[in-house]
């Protein structure tokens, strides 16, 4: 039996015993067989949930390039790494070898070098979905420079935020981006985020969509020519396993978005490990992910856990509804697309538009299905089930978050007898834990509670980049010696989990985690309104839609509310990006508050959900007469 790969349920079982009852040498052989390492660790794991201090393989050197590419070289040079499949499907795709992986990574590190970046700079990656994205990831890793992708659909003043917070020495990005009928002129929103980043000395700039763009002498380059008159060797950094490898930016529910720092070696390992468990990837696969690497999704699972394991891996700059809804099945018929891995809200959005779309394309090369990002609804699961795997590809629905750098609760593809919307069970390795309001763990089986772990895992993140104290309140103050996920769940009779969403102030609105208070901070600005705010209620397509309640400084119908919910949307774009925006506001006199001044979301919550029947206890409710106000103009 392999430890490395498990395919069928008692073999799960038995290497999850296994690394439940003794993690460290379960870790250290997996670590020891299927990498490469410099040197070895001189102790597999540390850790203390209360400082939080967590080290793994403490001690080892390595590089996770090294294991991503030149290990590959001498069996897989010519296998195809990353299949580029564009946005305009008259562009024909691009396939990239290993062997041409490496000299591309190569090259960019070596224009890295030459500006200056060192080990341990931040470079900020602000790119669409083109090859140049995964090597400019890989380039920073080869030389050791932190990496912060940041999604290419926040606006300037995110990404200001986002380049500041973590002082980057430079930013990586492209005159522009197409998406679907319409380009972006990425650029241009660089030049206004860099208007206030007094960290950042120069800018790359990759050509895309061939726009004429400013370029600030001194500042700018265009990549092309430093790439071509770049040497294609170049050593890899020997890095710390527990040095930084990047950081990646998460909405908590208050305050600015969370650096989540990743680490080196057991990054490495555990999203090696799980991307090849869970869909049982073979050598021939070709796997796609339909994530953006802007998320860590893509770092995860398009980029780092494929590439250590050989495997082909699709990269697909476009979106789901162009040139029509049917595009997804045309690539999977075009690239033979083995293991597919996509999100609940674009499955939602695809099944709307109908069957047609799907059944003329031949996707019988499907063996596998995932989802990620957001609970599943059963509808959803079983069209996915029905009409993309035909009902011969298994389902697994991953849940994981960016905190935690790999899949943690999930089925194993052919081995984990799948349930329409459970995650299943405990990857290996993964202790969890479900908890009631007082912190008291729930034992047995068909009860729900609140979702924690209770043991460290190769690939937790380390810390919160500049805020430590952060990162130790947000995860391991509200339960002792707990790793706490911010999600609710429920075990069944089988020990099956399954998440049903977040219990903090975080929505996750088309797969997309949005903090409600940095929204109502935005909102705020405005100079009529005195008061905002935001909640979830459920949507066909979204999952969550965002519906606000405002309260303006002078009441009555002095201004158009129409002009001002447009206002307030724009506010929010700019400030945040589109993804934020609501669908709808509802102004009122006032909001539903405590005695203790808080608000009362949860009320809140129920009137937009157009649940108003119980409330729940409102006893401590100062202001009832608001809330039937708000009750009668709910929208
Ligand atoms: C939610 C994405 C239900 C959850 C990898 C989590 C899920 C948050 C699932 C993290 C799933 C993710 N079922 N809910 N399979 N996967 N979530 O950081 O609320 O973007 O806490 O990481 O998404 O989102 P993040």
């Amino acid at each position: 039996m392999s430890n490395y790969h498990i395919k069928h349920l008692e073999e799960y079982y038995q290497v999850y015993r296994k690394s439940v009852n003794n993690p460290e040498s379960f870790w250290e052989e997996i670590a020891e067989e299927h990498f490469l390492w410099r040197k070895k660790w001189n102790q597999v794991l540390k850790w203390d949930f209360d400082t939080p201090e967590i080290t793994w393989f403490e001690g080892a050197k390595l590089n996770i390039t090294e294991n991503c590419i030149d290990r590959h070289l001498a069996t897989r040079g010519d296998k195809t790494a990353i299949i580029f499949e564009p946005n305009n499907p008259d562009e024909s795709a691009e396939h990239i070898t290993y062997r041409q992986l490496y000299e591309r990574v190569n090259k960019f590190a070596n224009v890295l070098r030459d500006q200056g970046i060192k080990k341990g700079d931040r470079v900020c990656i602000y790119l669409p979905m083109i090859p140049e994205l995964a090597i400019s990831v890989l380039a920073c890793a080869r030389i050791g420079a932190i990496h912060s992708v940041v999604f290419a659909g926040f606006s300037a003043n995110a990404l200001a935020t986002r380049i500041n917070d973590s002082s980057c020495k430079i930013v990586i990005t492209s005159d522009g981006s197409f998406r679907g009928a319409k380009t972006i002129d990425l650029k241009s929103i660089v030049d206004e985020a860099l208007t206030d980043c007094p960290s950042v000395d120069s800018v790359l700039v990759a050509k895309r969509i061939q726009t004429d763009v400013n370029m600030k002498d001194g500042r700018d380059y265009w990549l092309q020519p430093l790439l071509d008159a770049a040497s294609e060797e170049g050593k890899a950094e020997v890095m710390d396993a527990e040095d930084p490898l990047f950081i990646l930016y998460t909405s908590g529910s208050t305050g600015k978005p969370k650096g989540m720092v990743h680490t080196t070696g057991g990054y490495m390992v555990y999203t090696a490990y799980t991307f090849k468990n869970v869909f049982q990837y073979r050598e021939e696969d070709v796997y796609w992910c339909t994530a953006d690497i802007g998320w860590i999704t893509g770092h995860s699972y398009i980029v780092y856990g494929p590439l250590c394991n050989g495997a082909t891996t699709v990269m697909f700059e476009g979106v789901p509804s162009y040139p029509d809804f049917g595009r997804f099945w045309e690539v999977v018929a075009k690239h033979n697309v083995n293991q597919f891995y996509t999100a609940p809200t674009a499955i939602r959005a695809l099944a709307k538009e109908g069957v047609e779309l799907v059944e003329k394309h031949d996707l019988s090369s499907l063996k596998v299905l995932g989802t990620v990002g957001e609970p599943i609804n059963e509808e959803a699961w079983h069209w996915y089930d029905d009409n993309v795997g035909k009902r011969k590809a298994p389902i697994v629905d991953t849940w994981w978050q960016t905190e935690t750098g790999g899949i943690m609760i999930t089925p194993i593809a052919f081995a984990t007898p799948t349930k329409p919307t459970y995650a299943t069970l405990p990857f290996i390795g993964i202790q969890p834990a479900l908890l009631d309001e007082n912190g008291t763990e729930i034992q047995g089986n068909q009860v729900d509670g609140r979702l924690c772990i209770k043991f460290p895992w190769p690939s937790i993140a380390r810390t919160i980049w500049g805020n430590h104290q952060r990162y130790k309140d947000t995860y391991f103050s509200a339960y002792k010696n707990m790793y706490f996920t911010g999600d609710g769940a429920l075990r069944d009779e089988v020990g099956y989990y399954r998440i049903t969403g977040r219990v903090d102030d975080v929505i996750i609105v088309s797969g997309h985690n949005l903090g409600t208070a940095p929204i109502e901070d935005t909102i705020n600005e405005h100079p009529a309104v005195a008061e905002s705010a935001i909640v979830g209620f459920p949507h066909d397509i979204k999952g969550n839609a965002l519906y606000g309640y405002v309260t303006l400084k002078e009441t009555g119908e002095s201004r158009n509310h129409d002009n001002l919910r447009t206002e307030i949307n724009q506010l929010i774009t700019e400030q945040i990006g589109p993804i934020a925006k609501l669908d709808k506001i509802q102004f009122t006199d006032g909001l539903p508050k405590t005695r203790s001044g808080k608000i009362m979301r949860r009320i809140l919550r129920k009137i937009a959900s157009n649940d108003m029947s119980n409330l729940g206890d409102t006893s401590t409710l100062l202001n009832p007469e608001v809330v039937e106000a708000i009750m009668d103009n709910a929208l």
